[in-house]
Order: C-alpha cells, then structure tokens, then sequence
C-alpha cells in the first residue's frame, strides 16, 4: 500500500490512505499559491523541466487531457501525445504492449485513458517487468476507475468543507448513474480514509452502485443509503455529487428508460439544499444540471474542474519526488 512517501503507478484509489491524500491536497494548494506570481511561476516551471509525459488518450476526454496537458505545463513538463490510434503504428497490427513499452523509450510518465477497463493496470504491470519502468496513471478506464478525478474530487470537498472540521462526518450524496459511473465508483473507494462520511446513493434502480463497492464499503464500515427520491435525502446533504447518464455505454438505448427529471438538480432543489451545501459534478454534464444552477455559490463543479489540474499537478510533483524541492521554493 501507498503511505506518504513514495508514488509510482496511479492505478487503483484503493492504494491511497490519508496522509498521502492530505499531502498531495497541501501540494496542490502550495503549487496554486506558487502560480499566483511570475516569480512562483517560473520556480514552478523549472521544477520538472527535464522530464517527458507521453499523454496516451484514446477515449474522449476535454478536461481530464487538458488539465493533466496543462499540469504538465505549469511544471515544465514536455508533453507528446495520441489521441486516436489511427495516427499510430497500432494500424500497422502493433501490440498495445509494443505501443506501451515504446512510449516509455521516449518519455518518463505515461498518462492513458482507454475505453475498456484493466488497460491501465495492464501497462503498469509491463513496465514492472523491463528494465526502464515509467509510471503509468490512469486517465480513465473504462467504466472501472478515474483515480486521478477521485483525487481531485477529495481536493474540492476538502477546500469545500475547510472552515468545517474538513470532510470527516459529512453525508456525501451520489446521483445519476452509478452503475456505469467510474469516478463515483473511485471517489467511493477513498472514503475509508475518512472518519464518519455518510453515503447517500441516488440513482435509478437499474443503475444502481454496484455489489463490488458495496461489498467495499461494507468491509471498511461506511454506512451508505440507497433511494430513487432526492426530495427525500436532499435536505441532509453537505454535498450532492451528481453525474450524467453514461450513455456512451447502452448497448439498447437503456439510457432513454430514466426520467432523468428525478435525478437532477434546477433552481427548484436549491430551496431544499442546505445553504451550506455544495454542489459536485465531474462534467460534462447533461440535462442533470440546470445551467441556472451555476450562478449559485453552492456549484462547485467549475472549481471543482480547475482543482483538477492543480491536483494532478500534486501528483505530477509526488511521483517525480519533488516535493521538497517545491516546499523550498522561495
Ligand atoms: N471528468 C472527466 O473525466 O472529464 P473528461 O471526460 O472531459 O476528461
């Protein structure tokens, strides 16, 4: 297991415990402080500015490539990428094991979002096994995991929650669908790092949370709930983290059977919010999330997206053994 003093591979959030977390949160905040000027900027851009990151996306992706491209940037990280296998020697019948072991001739992190799950894992696991071994962090997999937005998601309830004793106690409420939802799936998986979280599930019955989080959660003793209402749990929600319907998994137009108007948040469910309530999405969203919403100070998934860059630059610095060097910035 993962303790705060080393990182290599970002595969699975079940690796991380509490003082990795609350470490790579403080280097998020100290790089974000770091930014706000040139002078703290430029230390920033010089602190990794000799390494190489092979960005590997063949799943569609805005934020999570952007702000893992933009990470790279602000740490002077240089970047290559692919984004469709087409442009790759893949077409030429090239094994994703080749294609892996190559990248990592060239760079010194490989950051890859696929479609199918295990993909992640599958090149950490070559690259234990050869002479030069990068570290892989997984982008997105499949439908499995997203451990690097759990992450980032920790960071905004953390930041969220500061001036109220943090995220320990806090009922977290999920909703949409999360059954087919990796990020619920991993920010569900860090909660046992925290003492007295209470989960809420809200989510229609055919896409409720799996058996294996909950047989997770039940292992480590986070109590959690199941409800099709929202109007019956909204009110005691510190947070309500809501996702779009995964649509890009029907394989019959599943999706199409959910009255989404039940698991969605408009100007009329802000009444019922607690005034210090926030409110979470990973984005991008669909019609969950009324764009009326935003204009209220409890949405925080705006936040929430550029927290996330700020966390991945965290992990960017932790698993290159930086952050001494950060903390001695000036
Ligand atoms: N939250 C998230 O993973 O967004 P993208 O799919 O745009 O990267």
């Amino acid at each position: 297991m993962t303790d705060s003093a080393s990182l290599f591979h970002v595969i699975d959030p079940r690796i991380f415990k509490r003082p990795l977390l609350d470490q790579l949160c403080a280097l998020a905040t100290r790089a974000r402080s770091l930014s706000r000027t040139d002078q703290g900027a430029r230390a920033l851009h010089d602190l990794l500015s000799t390494r190489r990151a092979m960005l590997y996306f063949t799943q569609p992706s805005t934020r999570t490539f952007l702000s893992f491209s933009n990470a790279c940037h602000v740490l002077g990280i240089r970047t290559s990428e692919i984004r469709d296998p087409s442009t790759s020697s893949e077409v030429k019948g090239e094994s994703f094991e080749d294609s892996i072991r190559t990248f990592s001739s060239y760079v010194d992190v490989i950051v890859m979002r696929t479609k199918e799950s295990g993909r992640a894992a599958q090149a950490a696991r070559l690259m234990d096994g050869i002479p030069r071994p990068v570290p892989v962090i997984n982008a997105g997999s499949g439908s499995d995991q997203h451990p690097t937005q759990a992450l980032l998601d920790i960071y905004t309830l953390q930041r969220s929650f500061e001036n109220r004793g943090g995220i320990d106690g806090k009922v977290i409420g999920m909703m949409g669908d999360l059954k087919r939802g990796r990020t619920v799936r991993s920010l569900c998986y860090l909660m046992k790092n925290y003492v007295g979280v209470r989960l809420v599930f809200i989510a229609p019955q055919q896409f409720a949370m799996e058996p294996d989080v909950k047989a997770h959660l039940d292992e480590h003793g986070i109590p959690y709930t199941e409800t099709t209402r929202l109007a019956d749990v909204l009110p005691a929600l510190d947070a309500i983290y809501v996702t779009r319907m995964q649509t890009e998994w029907d394989t019959a137009g599943e999706s199409r059977n959910v009255e989404l108007s039940q698991f969605s948040i408009g100007t009329p469910e802000l009444s019922a919010l607690r005034p210090d309530a926030i409110i979470m999405h990973p984005l991008p969203r669909g019609p969950e999330i009324d764009p009326a919403v935003d204009q209220d100070p409890r949405a925080m998934y705006w936040r929430q997206e550029r927290n996330g860059m700020w966390m991945r630059v965290a992990v960017l610095v932790k698993i290159f053994a930086a952050e001494d060097r950060i903390a001695a910035i000036g």
